[in-house]
């Protein structure tokens, strides 16, 4: 990767020139502004007051170094320093095209690397509870956690994709008492969550009127727990059931786990938690419950244990923490779950921390913003309910439908149907991870499906229109049969636009690492839409088919690198491409 390569060249260098002083930590950063070339260094003046000398005139000392190192040409064109210290660089032809060769001959793995080699990382995502419609919620969860799931895995690391499904708890007990008595498994396996939610509405009804049915309901929580076949059985097919409707969206989405481990993978381990604590003096009693005193976080206390004896979601938390490092053997635990859960998983993790739990694991909440409606208020309903995402989707498909008939209305109708599926569900990802994942989101339709502007029918877009530039080519200069990209000249390649295109080019590697720096899928989000843009720029001022051979195989070729990363970047946001649209 060429910043790499450019770090160990200056730390090389900048050892050299100072002996006598410790290099502190320097960056090797991309500029502002574009006019100062690829990359910017400000070693200079991290340096300035240690050396007592100006920056600038430490950052001309670094240049002529540089400049004098054999082989530096082979890397850089141009190196200039600016105010007030910034040694900018530009990077040379030869690297420029290399990289198209390389871009060519890696395909579908350009990008990825091995950064992560011999790491596990585990991401928790998704995870709606049983019984329940996924909400909003959980959809920005499920397609945050993949994204992230797909960045880690094409960065070398072995990644875990956990559902932490809600499968256990007090809301079992109102379930199973009502469908004793009014269930019907027929209606229950036809369409699983609406069932289950009717019946709990019904329960909610009835025991306005009858005060017994709390009390009864907690008597099936109890037998439940206490694994009463019958009880253990239902609540079996319950969990199954709504799996089963679950399932149905992840595979419109193409999501994937790995491991399904809800939160009753992990009963028998919560007495263990709750006495090794007690143990340990971590834990202790507080009016009857048993809590972890957080004080020391100017936290408030964790409830581990309640009066009744009960065991709570965070009682399975510490256990689940402590199932993916002595299990699992992770090195990194991502919990992708809504902003609202913050002091959860902060106390979560002081308690762990406290307990010894997870002291070489980095542990992080990925947090993210909420769906708002139009109004900016809650995305609900017209009338007030939250928003199916079956529905959702179902919407968004349709929507993407009306825009392709009107954009490419001769289509057969099999091809409309498969571009607004892929466009549809898209757009919905690419809303979502095209922001940076703390702010809160909305559903703009317009925008979303809009084939200019930053969405993802833009990018499937430009996409399709270098798939089709190609086609022409081919066709034009008869190239069926042969690879049309081999031994092609790029020093054919001269126009500003191709120069530009080829210097943002060698930056994807790194959008990539940043972005799984920061958790943050925008990134590379980001990074596809300027590589779009720069295209479309391209496209409307620069013939590329034209009757010199040569020079159109050249920009064709070009194109095809660029359509080579859209792809790749837009597969890491889980995001498909068509051929045509
Ligand atoms: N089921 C929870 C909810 O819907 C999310 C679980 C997130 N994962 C975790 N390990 N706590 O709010």
């Amino acid at each position: 990767m060429i910043n790499k390569e450019i770090k160990e060249i200056l730390d090389k260098i900048v050892g050299d020139l100072y002996q006598d002083i410790k290099i502190p930590d320097f960056v090797v950063e991309w500029p502002k502004q574009k006019d100062f070339g690829d990359y910017a260094l400000n070693v200079a003046m991290v340096l300035a007051k240690e050396l007592k000398k100006s920056p600038m005139e430490i950052a001309r000392e670094i240049m002529e170094k540089i400049k004098a190192e054999k082989g530096s040409e082979d890397l850089f064109k141009n190196i200039t320093i600016a105010n007030p210290g910034f040694i900018n660089f530009e990077i040379s032809d030869k690297y420029l095209t290399e990289n198209l060769n390389r871009i060519l001959k890696r395909k579908c793995k350009s990008g990825s690397s091995e950064m992560g080699k011999g790491k596990t990382v585990v991401i928790d995502y998704s995870a709606p509870n049983i019984a329940k419609p996924m909400h909003v919620g959980h959809l920005r969860s499920t397609i945050i956690g993949q994204s992230l799931y797909n960045i880690y895995s094409f960065l070398g690391y072995k990644v875990i994709g956990d559902n932490h499904i809600g499968d256990w708890g007090t809301q079992f007990g109102k379930l199973i008492y009502a469908y004793k008595n009014w269930g019907d498994k027929k209606k229950i396996s036809k369409s699983p969550i609406e069932e289950m939610t009717k019946l709990y509405v019904r329960f909610h009804k009835e025991s306005e009127v009858n005060e017994n049915l709390e009390e009864l309901a907690r008597k099936e929580t109890k037998r439940l727990q206490d694994k009463n076949a019958e009880n253990i059985k239902l609540w079996k097919f319950l969990v199954k059931e709504s799996l089963k409707d679950y399932n149905k969206i992840y595979k419109t989405l193409n999501v994937k786990f790995d491991l399904v481990l809800g939160e009753s993978s992990y009963d028998d381990m919560l007495s263990g938690i709750v006495n090794n604590g007690l143990e340990k003096k971590i834990a202790s009693k507080s009016e009857g419950a048993i809590v972890i005193n957080l004080d020391k976080y100017n936290l408030s206390p964790f409830l581990i244990q309640k009066t009744d004896g009960a065991f709570l979601y965070t009682t399975t938390d510490i256990a689940t923490a402590k199932y993916r490092e002595e299990k699992l053997k992770a090195d990194k635990v991502l919990y992708v779950v809504a902003n609202e859960q913050a002091l959860h998983f902060q106390k979560l993790f002081a308690s762990s921390e406290l307990l010894g739990i997870c002291e070489n694991v980095e542990i992080d909440h990925i947090k993210f913003g909420m769906v708002l409606g139009e109004s900016g208020k809650k995305f609900s309903t017209r009338k007030g309910d939250t928003v199916r995402l079956n529905d959702l989707i179902r919407r968004a498909i349709e929507f993407a439908g009306k825009a392709v008939e009107e954009k490419n209305p001769k289509l057969s109708r099999s091809e409309k149907k498969k571009i607004a599926k892929t466009v549809g569900i898209g757009a919905i990802k690419y809303n979502d991870l095209s922001q940076n994942r703390l702010t809160d989101i909305t559903f703009d339709w317009d925008k979303m499906l809009s084939f200019e502007g930053n969405s993802a029918p833009y990018l499937q877009y430009t996409y399709a229109r270098i798939n089709s530039l190609i086609g022409k080519f081919k066709n034009l200069y008869k190239l069926d049969r042969i690879n049309p990209f081999e031994k092609t000249n790029f020093d054919l390649l001269k126009e500003k636009e191709e120069i530009s295109l080829m210097r943002h080019l060698i930056k994807f590697p790194e959008a990539i690492e940043n972005s799984a720096r920061e958790n943050g899928p925008h990134l590379v989000a980001l990074y596809i839409y300027e590589l779009a843009s720069l295209y479309n720029s391209y496209y409307n001022s620069v013939q590329i088919v034209s009757d010199e051979k040569q020079i159109t195989k050249a920009r064709v070729t070009l194109s095809k690198s660029v359509s080579i990363t859209i792809r790749n970047g837009l597969s890491l946001l889980g995001i498909d491409v068509l051929d045509r649209m």
